[in-house]
């Protein structure tokens, strides 16, 4: 295999997370590169969205360190993440406001760009549409969300990922809520992604979803990586061994 020689897109070193007496996330490092998908796949309460969570700086880690393009970066909060480390989380609920439009929602949270909402409302919704228009959504900037369906409201949550230059689009369960006919869809945008540089997470519990669009898989287990697989001859059945077997030296 090619030893891989770019700086990656995001280093993570010894991250870790207990609550009370539960280590959730145990020293996790990880590489992240421009322009892949990482499938990342585990058992109930291994640690996927603490995890996340952590990346996203909703929680605060005990320990670990990041690094951005090989710099170090302090991340202490949600907003950090998403200007430090250029990371956008796509929540399975979307944490859309139903009754705000699209370009409102799409600025929503951006506090730091509060200048625009002074300056010009005209920039913002001609900005919001040209992602829309990039994205081939349907809708338009001045749509109200509420009367959007899931998939293209998950189309505005990934056009605020584009519109502020966002690399690391990280999805937590975005296919479970929906229309076998959608999930196409979803897949078919990861891959868009991909193909503009960016890169993405995907969490999932259906490892077809997985297996179609990763180029590497992360294995979680008991607050750990048991294995990262390129995503090479795989199927279900290899994923799904790889997911419950304990390791040799648990066993005893
Ligand atoms: N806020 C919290 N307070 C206390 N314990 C928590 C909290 N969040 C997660 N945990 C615990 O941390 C462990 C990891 O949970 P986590 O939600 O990260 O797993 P997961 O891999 O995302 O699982 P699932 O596939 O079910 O979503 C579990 O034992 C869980 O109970
Ligand atoms: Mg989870």
């Amino acid at each position: 295999m090619a030893v891989k020689t770019e700086v990656p897109l995001l280093s993570i070193r010894g991250l870790s997370k207990a609550f009370g007496p539960v280590q959730a996330v145990n020293q996790v490092s990880l590489d992240i590169y421009a322009g892949e998908v990482i499938g990342l796949v585990g058992d109930n309460a291994a640690g996927k969205s603490t995890f996340l969570s952590l990346l996203t700086g909703y929680n605060q880690r005990d320990a670990g360190e990041f690094l951005y393009k090989g710099e170090p970066r302090n991340v202490t909060g949600p907003r950090a993440s998403r200007n430090q480390l250029k990371i956008e989380m796509v929540y399975q609920n979307l944490s859309l406001a139903p009754d705000l439009t699209v370009w409102q929602n799409m600025y929503l949270g951006e506090e730091e760009h509060k200048w625009l909402w002074f300056n010009d409302t005209s920039t913002m919704i001609r900005a919001a549409d040209r992602v829309l228009r990039e994205l081939n959504a349907r809708a338009r900037a001045t749509d109200l969300v509420g009367t959007l369906s899931g998939g293209e409201q998950q189309l505005v949550a990934i056009g605020r990922a584009l519109l502020f230059d966002r690399e690391l689009i990280i999805m937590d369960e975005p296919t479970a809520a929906i229309s076998v006919a959608k999930i196409s869809d979803v897949l078919k945008l990861i891959r868009q992604l991909r193909e503009r540089g960016k890169s993405v997470i995907l969490v999932s519990h259906r490892l077809e979803d997985v297996l179609t669009v990763s180029d590497r898989i992360v294995v979680f287990s008991h607050g750990t990586i048991k294995s990262i697989l390129p995503n090479n001859n795989l199927d279900v059945t290899d994923l799904v061994r790889e997911m419950f077997e304990r390791r040799e030296a648990d066993r005893s």
